[in-house]
């Protein structure tokens, strides 16, 4: 280990390592169960998804040699339809088994700690604004109308294709969701349930024709903002763009 023992980082994973004599005899509930969906009032602007096209085909290896972060991006919006099938690969609900509503991404214990909005720019039939993906309904939740592509390339350290996707996703975690099972180990789970998430959404891209990159540089707080978050409950965590690209369908 090259690191110094006392750096923070190096500290966070000795301190939630799981060890034979410490696992055993810890009780559950030490904090508080977030519900296992953020709910917005119902007088809230919303955009029902269409299903998940079935019409949308790809070879899965093909995909998986083709996908690549890419950065350009051209002006024509995305489909309500891809936007759709983008949100169902990453976070859809693909199963129902002993009343948990299972999703497309595997998650620690399966508390979906991680919550999905996007910050559209440039897709048909949405309005610019950042939406709220809700779950169980299938729907789009209206956070905020607006513009948000400059606030959007400033919080991302001015990375401009921020700006120029047709949509921007915005990942947040909500701790509370799988503290309470996981105590400070759930830290580590929320950012492997999001590398998974968006492993999902870029593959999906890859096999829509369409271009996506992964985000992690962000100031946090500026993130939390554009999602109206608030910090103590709710945390930024991860990013990803995508957008049309010259030459694809
Ligand atoms: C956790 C993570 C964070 C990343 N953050 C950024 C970023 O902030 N900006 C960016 O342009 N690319 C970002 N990327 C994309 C990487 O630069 C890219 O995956 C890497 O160069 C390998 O290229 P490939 O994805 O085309 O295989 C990120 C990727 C990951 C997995």
């Amino acid at each position: 280990m090259t690191q110094k023992p006392s750096a923070i980082g190096f500290q966070y994973l000795k301190e939630t390592r799981y060890a034979r004599d410490t696992l055993r005899g810890e009780p559950l509930d030490q904090y508080p169960r977030s519900p296992l969906y953020k709910t917005y009032p119902p007088d809230t602007p919303r955009v029902q998804l269409p299903p998940a096209a079935e019409t949308f085909k790809a070879d899965f290896w093909r995909c998986v040699q083709q996908r690549r972060s890419l950065r350009d991006y051209l002006e024509q919006p995305l489909s309500l339809e891809q936007l759709s099938a983008l949100l169902w690969a990453s976070q859809g609900v693909t199963a129902v088994q002993h009343h948990f509503a299972l999703r497309a991404a595997p998650s620690a214990g399966a508390l979906y700690p991680v919550e999905t909005y996007v910050a559209v720019h440039r897709v048909e039939g949405v309005k610019p604004g950042i939406w709220h993906f809700h779950v169980p309904d299938f729907s789009l939740e209206l956070v905020s109308p607006g513009d948000f592509r400059r606030s959007l390339v400033l919080a991302g350290l001015n990375q401009q294709f921020l700006g120029t996707a047709g949509v921007v996703f915005i990942w947040t975690g909500i701790l509370g969701r799988s503290l309470w099972k996981y105590r400070q180990r759930a830290v580590r789970y929320l950012f492997l349930d999001a590398g998974h998430i968006c492993g999902n959404l870029h593959l999906a891209a890859t096999a829509l024709g369409l271009g996506c990159c992964p985000v992690a540089a962000f100031f946090d707080e500026e993130v939390e903002q554009i999602v109206h978050a608030n910090p103590e409950e709710e945390i930024a965590v991860y990013l990803a763009s995508v957008g049309r690209l010259a030459g694809r369908p």
